[in-house]
């Protein structure tokens, strides 16, 4: 690839979809408040939903935690454990069962969504086009489980995660951790990358707001007390109106 595309696609990029991540988000809680959601369509068609939405997201809510994790942990602090060989291994078989079911959830949705003449019609294109990017991104990351697999030594992932410390960090020489990377590798770098481009402005943002219910763990607890009216023996309760 032309040096001053990549430069603009691993180098540049990165950080106008991260701004746009966090802005659009923030703006769009700030201002639009009642589109925040995640738009269920189980009321239009429950059927084979159930199982679609949880395989879909059983696998991308591991993959979502192996991505962060895997990627930007530094090689240092987990070196002692676990050899970058069997680090990768770990992330080859993990990963590729989570693609697996996320890859088989998310055709299951597209089916839905496109196949029921309800859905389909109330549906956004960014419901659309959303589904059809997560389904390239599992199929481009399974697809890179069989390249890994021609260098077993975890050299390609250290280089992509080296790739994405160094983004996350403002440090120079990220590009060039890519030097050797496949098509394969980059394209799925830079559809996960526009994940984050397009998140704000579709039913992504639920995201946010799946993690936020963890706060319900730490917040005290709601008191509820019931409106008990104790009146004296022989009055009638007040009549509740017509
Ligand atoms: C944080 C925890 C999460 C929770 C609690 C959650 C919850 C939900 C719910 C309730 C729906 C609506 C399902 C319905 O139609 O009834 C939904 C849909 C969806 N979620 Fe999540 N979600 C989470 C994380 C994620 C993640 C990490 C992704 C992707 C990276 C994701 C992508 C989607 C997509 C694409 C849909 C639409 C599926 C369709 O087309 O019907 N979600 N989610």
């Amino acid at each position: 690839m032309t040096a001053w595309l990549d430069h603009f696609l691993f180098g540049l990029y990165p950080y106008i979809c991260l701004a746009v991540f966090f802005l659009g988000s923030w703006i769009r809680f700030d201002r639009d408040q009642y589109t925040w959601k995640s738009d269920s369509s189980q009321l239009l068609r429950s059927g084979n939903l159930r199982w679609a939405n949880n395989l879909f997201h059983i696998g991308v809510l591991f993959l979502f935690f192996g991505h962060f994790v895997g990627l930007l942990t530094p090689h240092f602090l987990y070196e002692p454990f676990i050899s970058a060989g069997h680090k990768q291994l770990l992330a080859m078989v993990s990963g590729g069962v989570a693609g697996v079911l996320g890859f088989v959830g998310v055709s299951m949705l597209l089916y839905r969504r496109l196949s029921d003449a309800r859905i389909r019609a109330t549906s956004k294109t960014s419901d659309i086009v959303l589904l059809w990017i997560f389904w390239a991104q599992l199929a481009l990351g399974l697809a890179t489980i069989p390249l890994s697999a021609q260098h077993l030594d975890g050299s390609m992932m250290l280089l992509l995660a080296e790739w994405g410390q160094r983004i996350v960090t403002f440090r120079s020489g990220a590009v060039e951790m890519l030097a050797s990377a496949g098509w394969v590798f980059k394209t799925h770098l830079f559809l996960g990358m526009t994940v984050f481009l397009i998140f704000p402005f579709t039913r992504l943002v639920h995201i946010w707001s799946g993690f936020g219910t963890l706060a319900y763990l730490l917040r005290p607890y709601q008191l509820v007390r019931a409106r008990r009216l104790n009146l004296p023996q022989g009055h009638n309760r007040p009549s509740r109106g017509i």
